[in-house]
């Protein structure tokens, strides 16, 4: 089915061709035709921060910044679906166009700069989906905020998040927010993720339900930087790590019309990088703590050289712009035939 749409979505603006997609997937869950656009995949259940996950395929953040689409994705076979990133204000994100296809690459290129509704409608539309599966909330700051008041930006939206989500992933990683990566220096995010510890650790006592944090880091660090980061992890009593957020580095796609383009570089080219950081971030942290990967994922093979490389858990999300949903099921069969989950 992708396969006939997917010259008629190429035709379009990249940003207009994913919302009508996403409009799609609505209508089809809607009308209880979601099996036809994909054939979910058969259970491979997980269980991961003490959470049980059907399989370990999930959505990445970004394609459903405001939750408004729980019903329509969760129907495509995800795993886990992880929403935002949201901030305390709404926001418009970066002057369009902000989102380039590089088909010969199978990649995507965007600066759309955390557009967003804000974390009040986000939970509105979490509150009236039917949606009850592993959810995730990623929460970032607005542009406006100085990198001194970020704290109160991701404090606000893990407390307004946190009733509803199944697991918290603290996105300090995009390119696209000016300085937003600095938070990744060691001294700002051992405070940092210590202030959103105590948050967490109180609203789990206030909830009477302690609920993962994660965070998610850039591919774009050194050696030394990683060293760090693992550190600081190790150190916090954190649960998790997603590897990687999008490239700022434009060498796997020289040449291309759209390399030029501001922004995180995603797809295909960003599998090598991403998943050194991800091997490296697993022998860091000695299997102390569970590792979502995610970057070029394309196919049932680079989803399971994820999860060979370390991870429990794996995220899609430039690859369904090139092969659509089936990359779901396509993605679980492979990692289940090559047993790499247990
Ligand atoms: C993203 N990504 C992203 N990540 C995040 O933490 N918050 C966000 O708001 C967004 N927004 C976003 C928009 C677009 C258009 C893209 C393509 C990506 C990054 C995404 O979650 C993922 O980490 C990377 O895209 C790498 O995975 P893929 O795309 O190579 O599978």
């Amino acid at each position: 089915m992708y396969e006939l749409l997917r010259p008629l979505l190429f035709a379009l603006d990249a940003e207009t061709a994913h919302g009508l997609t996403l409009y799609a997937s609505d209508v089809a869950q809607r009308s209880g035709l979601s099996g036809l656009i994909a054939k979910p995949p058969a259970p491979l259940p997980v269980r991961v921060f003490d959470i049980d996950f059907p399989n370990p395929v999930g959505l990445a953040a970004g394609l459903d910044k405001n939750g408004e689409h729980l019903d329509g994705l969760a129907a495509l076979g995800f795993g886990f679906v992880e929403i935002g990133t949201v901030t305390p204000r709404p926001q418009l994100g970066n002057d369009k166009p902000r989102m380039f296809r590089l088909p010969n690459h199978e990649a995507v290129i965007n600066r759309l700069g955390f557009n967003n509704g804000g974390i009040d409608a986000l939970v509105r539309h979490v509150e009236k989906a039917a949606f009850r599966g592993v959810l995730g909330i990623n929460i970032g700051k607005n542009k406006d905020t100085p990198n001194e008041r970020a704290i109160d930006d991701y404090l606000l939206c893990l407390e307004r998040a946190y009733p509803l989500a199944t697991y918290i992933t603290v996105n300090i990683s995009s390119p696209n927010t000016q300085g937003l990566r600095d938070l990744q220096e060691e001294e700002t995010l051992r405070r940092f993720i210590g202030t959103l510890r105590e948050a967490q650790e109180r609203l789990a006592g206030q909830h009477g339900k302690r609920k993962p944090m994660l965070l998610k880091i850039a591919p774009d660090l050194t050696d030394t930087e990683l060293d760090a980061i693992a550190d600081v992890l190790l150190a916090s009593g954190i649960d998790g790590v997603i590897c990687t957020n999008t490239t700022i580095d434009r060498d796997a796609v020289v040449g291309d019309p759209n390399a030029h383009e501001t922004g995180g570089l995603s797809g295909r080219p960003l599998f090598e990088k991403s998943t050194t950081v991800l091997r490296g971030m697993a022998t860091r942290l000695g299997g102390k703590l569970p590792i979502v990967g995610v970057g070029g994922i394309l196919d049932g093979d680079t989803a399971a050289e994820k999860i060979e490389a370390g991870a429990s858990l794996v995220q899609v999300y430039s690859g369904l712009v090139y092969r659509g949903p089936k990359l779901i099921a396509e993605a679980v069969t492979e990692i289940r035939r090559r047993g790499v989950i247990a």
